[in-house]
């Protein structure tokens, strides 16, 4: 396979809002990112992934973006977002931006045109079409955040599609003149010297032209047969490979919900010429239930395993796989996949940190991960930010279908905003995040929890974190090892090998809270250990 940047590298993400607020509004900034860039560089990331900086009335916290040029008036100016860029270039760190172009807000200069008739010229910009009646939407699609995907414009009568929030109206990518604008503003960024983009439901962005009533699921019917994976989808990504992406050294991740393996090689195969990696989401959906994420299901380890597992073989030599066990739509990964109760927290967290990092792929670190970050007590429906979690509560709570004090339970497991509280850098006031009132609610475990504190323990989950992305720059194998799974059937360890020559890693992870016993096979016990959650240094023979 080709060697390339992007396959050594450490990304980090950085979720805007939460992460640094310099100027006491509540609310993170740019020069709140740039003021922490040292931070980054010596936790030793390479990459950072910014969620969304455009300007944007906020309905989806940025993922609405109401002009791609500019950046939101809560996080700074054009000349902070510079400023930061050069300082992160200094030091050798790159920025990759999200780009999101399945849907813009509806306070878009081209959605505000669109709207107004029905032949403005950029009415074909988004997705139009006539009711079956006067009441009732072109179809029975449901949105990604509750009620249909269509919503009625009184202006000219018809409806326009959405597959998220009223207010992120999609575009319609078979319009050559959108690819062109969005290619152009594309170019535009990359020629500031960004080094990249994540590129949020990319998957979606080709519609078939008929529209009928999707699989009906419950009151609404499923789009995905004809939204994601489109007819077009490789067509209009090759387009912009050519026009943009290959002009360019920087890197590209796909948010491509829905795929499979093979799917994946089509999407970021070596050489396909479209994307250079996807995030799949097979290991984060193992834990869904009949209301989606709703629920209290854990993830079971065997399936975890075999979804991993085919991942790292179904790729082996054709395309790169993306690692993550959080994300901003995710919950804390140490919550979720481990034990954040206190005697276990930090020795989970770096478990997850290695049975993660040690696979075939580019690790993504989540702001705070690092830190071993857990969900926060949220109480009441009123704590939530979220537009996904608010209005799931209230349809899911409103049609009878689940009691409240359930969907609250399920919320404070599942919900997007435990991700979103602020970043905790030290034990004063908020966290150190904000001199003012956080948007969200603080985890009130930071006084335990924090960067300051972990920074001067050698044990903590920070350094051990720093010294896993320190070995990926020693080690060839663990950026280029072949994967292989050992002890398939095991309920509790996650074992698995890698293998460059004649070299050989084993990887040996205890999901329980138990101790477990594990003989280790021949060829390994005279090997050295490279690292370890207990610190341990040597293989005894028993
Ligand atoms: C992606 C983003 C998510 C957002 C959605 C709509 O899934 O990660 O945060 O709500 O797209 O843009
Ligand atoms: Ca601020």
């Amino acid at each position: 396979m080709n060697q390339t940047w992007w396959k050594e590298a450490v990304i980090y993400q950085i979720y805007p809002r939460s992460f640094m607020d310099s100027n006491g509004d509540g609310i993170g900034d740019i020069k709140g990112i740039t003021s922490r860039l040292d931070y980054l560089k010596y936790l030793g990331v390479d990459v950072i992934w910014l969620s969304p900086i455009y300007k944007s009335p906020n309905d989806d916290n940025g993922y609405d973006i109401s002009d791609y040029q500019a950046i939101m008036d809560e996080f700074g100016t054009m000349e902070d977002f510079d400023e930061m860029l050069s300082q992160a270039h200094k030091r050798g760190l790159r920025i990759i931006m999200d780009l999101v172009v399945n849907h813009t807000s509806d306070e878009h200069k081209w959605f505000m045109e669109s709207r107004k008739s029905k032949d403005n010229e950029y009415r074909d910009y988004y997705i139009w079409r006539d009711g079956k009646d006067a009441e009732t939407p072109p179809n029975n699609w449901g949105s990604c955040f509750g009620g249909s995907a269509w919503q009625y414009d009184e202006t000219t009568g018809m409806y326009y599609l959405h597959l998220f929030s009223k207010k992120q109206p999609d575009l319609n990518w078979d319009n050559p003149n959108v690819r062109k604008d969005v290619f152009d503003m594309m170019t535009w960024w990359c020629d500031k010297g960004i080094d990249g983009f994540r590129m949020d439901v990319i998957s979606m962005i080709s519609k078939t032209k008929e529209m009928p009533d999707g699989p009906a699921a419950d009151f609404y019917g499923d789009y995905s047969p004809y939204c994601v994976h489109g007819p077009n989808i490789h067509k209009y990504l090759r387009e912009m490979n050519e026009k943009v992406l290959s002009k360019y050294d920087i890197m590209t991740v796909g948010e491509t919900s829905g795929v499979t393996t093979e799917l994946a090689k089509q999407y970021a195969g070596e050489n396909a010429g479209e994307l250079n990696m996807v995030f799949q989401f097979e290991h984060v959906d193992l834990d869904g239930g009949k209301y989606g994420k709703w629920t209290d299901r854990r993830v079971n380890l065997r399936e975890f395993k075999q979804v991993m597992t085919s991942w790292q073989t179904g790729l082996e030599g054709k395309a790169w796989n993306s690692l993550f066990l959080g994300n901003h739509d995710q919950p804390r990964s140490v919550s979720r996949f481990g034990n954040d109760a206190p005697e276990y927290r930090e020795i989970c967290a770096k478990m997850l940190a290695t049975c993660l990092h040690m696979l075939k792929g580019t690790p993504y670190v989540y702001q705070g991960e690092e830190l071993g970050m857990k969900n926060c007590p949220f109480s009441g429906i009123e704590d939530y930010r979220d537009i996904e979690s608010i209005n799931a509560f209230r349809t899911l709570t409103g049609e009878g279908k689940i009691a409240p004090e359930d969907m609250l339970r399920y919320l404070a497991l599942r919900s997007r905003d435990n991700a979103r509280t602020p970043m905790q850098w030290d034990d004063s006031v908020n966290a150190g995040f904000s001199s003012g009132t956080p948007w969200i609610m603080v985890n009130p475990d930071y006084t335990e929890i924090n960067a300051a504190r972990e920074l001067a323990d050698p044990d903590s989950v920070f350094h051990y974190y720093r010294q896993l992305i320190a070995l990926r720059k020693q080690e060839k194998i663990i950026v280029h090892g072949v994967y292989e799974l050992l002890e398939p059937d095991s309920e509790s360890l996650y074992v698995y090998t890698r293998t460059l020559g004649e070299e050989k890693l084993l990887v040996i992870c205890n999901f329980t809270a138990g101790e477990e016993e594990y003989r280790i096979p021949r060829e390994f016990v005279s090997g050295s250990v490279l690292t370890g959650n207990y610190g341990r240094t040597t293989v005894e023979e028993t």
